[in-house]
């Protein structure tokens, strides 16, 4: 069992008036700017791509709205991937695929550089969502890639069980969380499947143009049947009278199914006026498809301003009442690193857990162990330049840069290096703006309440001056030194606010004391006397100083440490980098050959030069 604390949880509490629109964004969506925006994006996506489904969101309680748009904008955007006009299918299937693999990746490492899945790894945080349910659902989106058909109805609805219920499933999950369960009675449930039956029918009728445009046909051949010559018909977007009969039968069809009044009886008032109201608005859509004859075959038809809002503006007062009746709770979110593995790779034991695998299931290459370098330092540069390429705000570069540097920590567990150091920020770094220092500042801060290292089998460490840091960061960091002091696996040291010659001088200081206290005669002091007065002396040289972002100097980074350092420059920035960029790093120093001021060694014979490490298939380059 996990023995680690909870992190704090975000601000969001029952006691918030979260139903209704006064909970600020930052109660909402936490404190984090970029997730701000990226719930936001999520929300545009939402009403962007199904106006209907964002104003049904809006009659839940403002608590769960984020989290929703989060699943909405994911949905549409496999949804998207899956269907881009004027892209193979297996492309587009390609394309889902990588989507949704990345999504499990970051799912694992708990944060993410696309802003719509940050948002979504976020929102299973917060609300303890098992997305292991959307695979399924996911791996359907894929293949429908490949087109679509169904032989009845039967299909259709077996379809709409797999593709499109789990991800209901995920918000009636978040509202039992809430305690404002969707429960179903249980000789409801017929209701329940012919109302989502309904909802399909809808959204198929309504789409129908969209997907005649990419050449395929959803409604069943089983309805087509009564209807001879219909399916030619729409095929050449032909206003038939067999087509006006087909598109009549089913909307009196659908509209026969989406009404269950029985459905909703006895349920919670706001859960019942948010699944009453999605009724309500699918019979509204239903009018606009009977309304809009042969313009069903060029576009979407859409249900007037105004209706909608005869529909909705009673609905939102309801629903503001119904809510204000309930004390809604948040659950603790959890820690931000999510088993997606299942439980074979779930703690062992001590509470510590193995790094989540490489996204596209890198393995880190074979070192043969006098090839191995013990300590591996980073300068992580071009995070700036990597946001300003990109016209985002500097902080953004920061933000991406801190799931590479996960990475790294991932790669060296996986390697079996021993210590990894990470300039982080440096004793020079004060001269940025306030607004960037600070977002580097609560990006640490982060890090150490809710990390995805925290399971992991590191021991953490800070080197540098803790004297000009915010108090509460330097808390934290005391904390979390404290809690994995006896950890064996990977030491850990990230340099915040560190500059080599303050570290120099500040040693200098010690060893003067304590020769001024008579502890150390100043005639004999030599390089491991100073080495023992280091802030940390058991900090071993760095063997391998690698610094990312096409830049070549060390920036007054462990001179003392690096004294003997292999250097390696590299020109992506870092928020561009992974864990296969550190294992090349450290298959290039296995090639090179340190001489410690020796002379060469004696050439070897052409036939044995293959004993240095074998090209490895995973590493890049
Ligand atoms: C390194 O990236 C991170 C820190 C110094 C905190 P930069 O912010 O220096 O990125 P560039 O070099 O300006 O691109
Ligand atoms: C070095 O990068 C410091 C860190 C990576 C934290 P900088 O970007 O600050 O260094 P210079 O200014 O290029 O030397
Ligand atoms: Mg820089």
């Amino acid at each position: 069992m996990r023995t680690n604390p909870q992190p704090t949880p975000a601000p969001l509490d029952a006691a918030t008036p979260a139903w209704q629109g006064r909970a600020t964004a930052r109660a909402l969506m936490g404190e984090d700017p970029a997730l701000r925006t990226a719930y936001r994006l999520c929300r545009r996506t939402t009403r962007t791509h199904d106006p209907a489904i964002h104003a049904i969101i809006q009659l839940m309680p403002a608590v769960l709205r984020p989290a929703c748009w989060a699943l909405w904008a994911t949905a549409s955007v496999l949804d998207d991937l899956a269907d881009q006009p004027d892209v193979e299918p297996a492309q587009r299937a390609a394309r889902v695929e990588a989507w949704t693999k990345a999504l499990k990746h970051d799912l694992a490492v708990g944060t993410s550089t696309d802003p719509i899945r940050y948002a979504l790894v976020d929102a299973a945080r917060r609300w303890r969502l098992d997305l292991s349910s959307l695979e399924g659902a996911m791996a359907r989106t894929r293949d429908d890639a490949h087109g679509l058909r169904f032989a009845d109805w039967a299909a259709l609805r077996a379809w709409s069980n797999e593709e499109i219920v789990p991800w209901v499933e995920q918000v009636r999950q978040m509202f039992e969380q809430a305690g404002a369960p969707m429960t179903l009675r249980l000789d409801r449930h017929a209701d329940y499947e012919d109302f989502v039956a309904g909802a399909q029918l809808t959204d198929l009728l309504t789409d129908l143009s969209t997907d005649l445009d990419q050449g395929r046909l959803l409604v069943p051949l089983e309805a087509l049947e009564p209807f001879p010559g219909a399916e030619a018909d729409l095929a050449q977007r032909r206003w038939s009278p067999a087509v006006a009969a087909l598109i009549a039968e089913l909307t009196a069809q659908a509209r026969r199914r989406v009404t269950r009044p029985a459905m909703t009886r006895g349920m919670h008032p706001g859960v019942a006026t948010v699944l009453d109201t999605a009724a309500e608005l699918m019979r509204l859509q239903l009018d606009a498809i009977d309304a809009a004859g042969p313009a069903l075959l060029k576009r979407p038809p859409r249900p007037s301003v105004a209706a909608r809002a005869r529909v909705l503006v009673p609905a939102r007062l309801r629903s503001i009442l119904a809510w204000s009746l309930t004390s809604l709770t948040v659950p603790d979110p959890r820690p931000s690193v999510v088993d997606v593995n299942g439980p074979g790779l779930a703690d062992d034991g001590t509470g510590l857990r193995p790094p989540p695998p490489h996204r596209e299931g890198a393995r880190p290459p074979r070192i043969a162990a006098d090839r191995m370098p013990s300590h591996v330092a980073i300068i992580m540069d071009g995070n700036g330049r990597w946001a300003e390429q990109r016209g985002l705000p500097r902080r953004e570069g920061h933000r991406v840069g801190t799931a590479a540097a996960h990475e790294m920590v991932f790669g060296a567990l996986e390697i079996g290096l021993r210590h990894l150091t990470l300039y982080a920020f440096s004793n020079e770094n004060w001269k940025r703006d306030t607004e960037e220092v600070t977002a580097i500042f609560d990006g640490v801060r982060r890090e150490l309440d809710e990390g995805p290292l925290r399971d992991l089998d590191v021991r953490q460490r800070w080197s540098g001056r803790p004297d000009r840091l915010p108090e509460e960061l330097v808390h934290a960091i005391r904390r979390e030194e404290h809690r994995t002091r006896n950890r064996t696996g990977l030491t850990l040291t990230i340099c915040l606010d560190y500059g080599g010659r303050e570290e120099i001088t500040r040693t200098a200081a010690a060893l003067a004391q304590a020769a001024r206290a008579g502890e150390i005669d100043p005639h004999l002091i030599g390089p491991d006397d100073f080495a023992r007065h280091l802030p940390h002396p058991d900090m071993p040289d760095v063997d391998l100083l690698w610094r990312t972002g096409n830049e070549q100097r060390t920036s007054n980074f462990l001179p003392w440490h690096a004294a003997y350092a292999e250097l390696y420059f590299t020109p992506d920035y870092w928020p561009d980098t992974d864990r296969r960029d550190l294992w090349q790093a450290i298959t290039e120093y296995g090639r090179r050959q340190r001489r410690h001021g020796a002379a060469p060694a004696p050439l070897l014979p052409p036939n044995t030069t293959g004993r240095l490490p074998d090209a490895q298939p995973d590493a890049r380059h």
